[in-house]
């Protein structure tokens, strides 16, 4: 039987610390997941996955498990300089020969637009090319996202191609019927049944980080 508390301490990012100009990025905590569960709730029905699920009690032990015991994923806590958890991000699909990782991030509805997102994915960044020696950041992002992309653009990532996708399933949107959605259609496509999303994959390699940070570096 799995010992809880030894999996606990093998948290192997347990005390990390990152200081960025608004934000802190920290190792996850169980009570992590209580706190999302406060935040407001997305009202647009495009970011309804982000919006917490009902977890009972044993869901959300497995909820914190899964993300520190998980060998491929780093998935991190950000705090505002207020102490209030604001979001999360996670590196994931870590490839340690090639020295390259996915990157993802979604922050509570009511930080978003503060420059929350761009300080951390920034902070990370340095962490991630300085500490960890890795060369290379991706992402995947809907191409109706502008703020996300305006966000990755100003934290340097470079648009590498577009494909195309299942739109989260747990979104069940009214894409070509509902006209709330008639200005970003030409992102979506019909196939068969299947409604696809365009996604752009971007990228921030080292030497593009090097070049926008200088200073950092010398
Ligand atoms: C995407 C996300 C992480 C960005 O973080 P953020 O703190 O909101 O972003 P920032 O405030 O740092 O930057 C957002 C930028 O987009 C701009 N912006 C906001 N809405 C916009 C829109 N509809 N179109 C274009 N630009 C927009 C802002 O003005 C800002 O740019 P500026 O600093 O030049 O003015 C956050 O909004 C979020 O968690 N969204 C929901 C989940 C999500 O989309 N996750 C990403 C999935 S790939």
């Amino acid at each position: 039987m799995i010992n809880k508390k030894s999996i606990f301490r093998e948290n192997r990012f347990d005390g990390l610390f990152l200081k960025g100009d608004k934000i802190i990025i920290r190792s996850l905590r169980r009570d992590d997941i209580d706190k999302r569960v406060a935040w407001t709730k997305y009202p647009d029905p495009l970011y309804f996955h982000y919006n917490p699920p009902n977890l009972g009690q044993k869901e959300k032990e497995e909820w914190y498990f899964k993300r520190i015991n998980d060998p491929n994923l780093i998935y991190l806590a950000i705090d505002n300089h207020s102490g209030q958890l604001v979001g999360f991000i996670s590196l994931y699909s870590i490839d340690r020969l090639a020295k390259s990782a996915w990157m993802g991030i979604f922050l509570g509805y009511e930080f978003t637009d503060k420059g929350y997102g761009t300080d951390s994915i920034s902070t990370l960044a340095k962490y991630f090319f300085q500490e960890m020696k890795y060369e290379a950041m991706f992402l995947d992002v809907a191409s109706h996202n502008q703020r996300a992309i305006r966000c990755y653009l100003k934290c340097g990532f470079k648009f590498i191609r577009t494909k195309y996708n299942k739109h989260d399933p747990r979104s069940d949107l009214d894409i070509f019927g509902d006209d709330r959605y008639k200005d970003i259609r030409e992102y979506f496509k019909k196939e068969g049944d299947e409604i696809l999303c365009q996604f752009d994959e971007m990228i921030l390699t080292k030497d593009l980080w090097l070049t926008q940070n200088p200073i950092l570096t010398s």
